[in-house]
């Protein structure tokens, strides 16, 4: 990251009152993305199917009663996403529907390309044929770009690429965008279809409220919970691990920019990964976790790790920093601290509302955030006015998160 200066937008009066469409809302992402939003005074719109794990933070948290619209959709259903987005009128589309899932991948593939490109063609294409202005984010992964474990830094320029069936279809919904970008919503003709559309690639995130399968987090909290040992497949995989909210954070500020000051530049791929020094391994994920819990074990499974994985992913963030100034915030031992801490409230109660739990994440989020001396806001301008030099206003006062 070397000498990139650091400071920090406010992006969070851009969404007040803003019409948000969100697929995958029902999700772990896509919960906390629509409490975060909701909370900020933006109507938000969900399509998706129904919350894929029970329990489930959009079920625990209720996040249906803090819609504006909550449709239980599959995105493979063109017709149906598409009324969707008109009954929603989004000024914002953010894309998460997704099979996410490296092993689901692998037993069900076709489902897998089918939901996560042709869900990716729907989306675009309703957004093409509604033919009105919008901001649309397509969330994908740091897995898509072509991996040949060398170790460095992916930069938004790498080819696409993708060797198991869940990071080529993340891979091939990137060529999608770029494809609809191309040809239908070109950055040089911005200013006569008013439609921007960027892609965002983030790595493994943790968070509360995650019981996705085989994702590390979901499995060291249940064993903790029922004092079973914890198995590992890869515990020497390096993973960027990240809190739920930087992603999210990135994706919202990337979002608000692009409202604010539209401009060709935003629509491209950006990555909203870790800090370098925040990458660790698997095993040293599990240890920290283990230490905040206070007690457990883990082993390793030596029989069970059959099938392939990238061994390294790692994300440059330069761009991300330079352009937006949008940085992470939280180290992964906070990550995994916050965590700890959200599961182990809920097993207290498994019954309890853990909206209160969310809230309390985003606010210390958005705390250490506010409190960068470095603060400022993006001026909310009609797009008829807008010009790169009236983007940013001067730093203000820190002020607490609300
Ligand atoms: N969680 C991570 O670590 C991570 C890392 C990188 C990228 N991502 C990406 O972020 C997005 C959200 O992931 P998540 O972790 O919240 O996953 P999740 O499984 O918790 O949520 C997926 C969402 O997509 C919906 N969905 C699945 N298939 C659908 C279909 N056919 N039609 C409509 N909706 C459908 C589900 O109902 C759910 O709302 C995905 O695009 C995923 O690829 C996640």
């Amino acid at each position: 990251m070397g000498s990139l200066e650091k400071s920090r937008i406010d992006w969070r009066p851009n969404f007040k009152d803003k019409s948000v469409f969100v697929t995958g809302h029902t999700g772990f992402k896509g919960s906390w993305l629509s409490i975060w939003l909701a909370d900020l005074g933006a109507k938000v719109s969900g399509y998706s199917l129904p919350a894929p794990t029970e329990p489930s933070n959009f079920h625990l948290s209720g996040v249906e009663s803090m819609l504006e619209h909550h449709t239980i959709g599959d995105v493979r259903d063109r017709e149906g996403l598409a009324a969707a987005l008109i009954a929603a009128d989004p000024d914002v589309v953010i894309h998460m529907a997704a099979q996410p899932i490296v092993r689901a991948s692998y037993r069900e593939p076709v489902e897998n390309f089918d939901i996560n490109v042709m869900g990716t063609v729907h989306l675009l294409e309703a957004v093409r044929q509604r033919g009105k202005p919008c901001t649309v984010i397509v969330v994908t992964t740091d897995k898509c770009y072509a991996n040949n474990e060398h170790g460095w830094c992916f930069r938004e320029v790498d080819p696409m690429g993708g060797h198991d069936p869940y990071s080529a279809s993340k891979g091939a919904a990137e060529l999608v965008v770029a494809s609809y970008r191309d040809s239908f919503f070109s950055p040089e003709k911005l200013d006569q279809h008013q439609i921007q559309v960027a892609s965002v690639r983030a790595g493994n995130v943790i968070g509360g409220g995650d019981w996705a399968e085989n994702r590390i987090v979901v499995d060291v909290q249940a064993a903790l919970a029922e004092g079973r040992s914890i198995v590992l497949r890869s515990p020497d995989a390096v993973r960027p691990w990240q809190h739920v909210l930087e992603p999210l954070s990135g994706y919202c500020q990337l979002a608000a920019t692009m409202l604010a000051n539209p401009d060709p530049k935003w629509c491209s791929g950006w990555n909203f990964g870790p800090e370098t020094r925040d990458e660790m391994t698997v095993a040293e994920i599990v240890d920290t976790f283990i230490n905040i819990w206070g007690s457990g074990h883990w082993e390793h499974d030596v029989e069970n790790n059959v099938l392939p994985e990238a061994h390294v992913l790692r994300l440059s963030i330069e761009k991300a920093i330079a352009q937006l100034k949008w940085s992470p915030m939280w180290s992964v031992e906070e990550a995994i601290q916050r965590t700890a801490h959200w599961f182990r409230e809920y097993h207290q109660d498994p019954g309890q509302s853990m909206l209160e739990a969310c809230r309390r994440d985003i606010h210390a989020y958005e705390s250490a955030w506010t409190s960068e001396p470095e603060i400022r806001t993006l001026r909310i301008l009609d797009a008829a006015t807008s010009s790169a030099e009236t983007t940013l206003e001067p730093p203000m006062p820190s002020r607490q998160a609300g």
